[in-house]
């Protein structure tokens, strides 16, 4: 029986005939795989890379599911890692649907935003130090670099609040980006960042990586500004993005609550959220 660990979600080559993403055996598939499907496939037979699993129906088989199974953290983008725990799965469920207005929005993105942190702080370095406690001495642990969490302007504000209430030792810079409707380029209107942005690491946060036009000028504003050690919080990303991102900037891993199928002939994320700065700040 293949381990389920050996699984991984993968966004474009994996989709069944009904255009849902299935499982393949980690490994067998590539990046550039995906971006060349084989007109050899048909609806009824299984892509020629996909492993069937045994005891398990060809993934190009399976009926539509009425969800799309939640994805595994482990994909075969290196730079990505997606959060398939329930509680985000479930919350940021509630984000896309249409019906949820903005109180709700912004509340949901703030605790999804501090259930993430956990994980993308785990490589953060912490040295070992003494404590006493009313008993006794003990030893414990403290981090001891610098942090700077670095939303963009505006959807990023709605994830970094709930990053400070768990690092509130953590300074903040802000990058005022915003995409241009028809050339879907990023505008930069705002940039203030603190200074020795290399005393640690730094946390770029913006909900939505669609094109990834932002997130790259985002980051090459902070490499440029003298960060080295950096990171990305998203919510919701598209395999364009994750793509973009990785070539410009490869070294930079993005934490995500979604892997979504791809980008809308106007850059919107499907099947997305919507417009996450419109719908925080009731802008619709
Ligand atoms: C959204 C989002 C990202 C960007 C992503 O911001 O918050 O910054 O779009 O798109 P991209 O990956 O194609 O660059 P937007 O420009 O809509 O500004 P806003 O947050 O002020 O609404
Ligand atoms: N920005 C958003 O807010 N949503 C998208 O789907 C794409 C860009």
């Amino acid at each position: 029986m293949q381990a389920l660990s050996q699984l991984s979600y993968s966004p474009i080559s994996n989709l069944s005939a009904f255009g849902r993403p299935t499982s393949t055996i980690a490994g067998k598939t590539t990046l550039s795989d995906h971006a060349k499907p084989s007109s050899q496939s048909t609806p009824d037979a299984p892509h020629p890379r996909q492993i069937a699993v045994p005891g398990r129906p060809s993934p190009a088989r399976y009926a539509e599911p009425t969800m799309p199974p939640a994805p595994s953290p482990k994909t075969h983008y290196p730079n990505l890692v997606v959060f398939d725990h329930p509680l985000i799965q479930h919350k940021l469920t509630l984000m896309r649907d249409k019906t949820t207005g903005f109180m709700a929005f912004r509340s949901l993105m703030r605790q999804i935003a501090a259930l993430m942190v956990f994980e993308v702080t785990r490589t953060f370095h912490a040295e070992r130090i003494q404590v006493d406690t009313p008993l006794e001495q003990t030893t414990g642990s403290r981090i001891n670099a610098q942090i700077t969490v670095v939303p963009v302007l505006r959807a990023g504000l709605g994830m970094a609040d709930a990053i400070l209430e768990v690092m509130p030792e953590a300074r903040v810079g802000h990058l005022g980006l915003a995409r241009d409707e028809k050339t879907l380029k990023p505008i930069s209107y705002l940039s203030k960042l603190p200074k020795h942005l290399n005393a640690g690491p730094v946390i770029l946060v913006d909900p939505m990586l669609a094109t990834g036009g932002s997130a790259v000028a985002a980051l090459t504003m902070l490499r440029e500004a003298g960060a080295d050690d950096l990171r990305m919080i998203a919510l919701v990303a598209s395999p364009e993005g994750v793509t973009t991102l990785g070539e410009h900037h490869p070294d930079v891993k993005i934490y995500a609550a979604a892997l979504d199928r791809g980008l809308d002939e106007r850059g919107y994320i499907r099947p997305g959220l919507g417009d996450a700065g419109d719908r925080l700040y009731g802008t619709t």
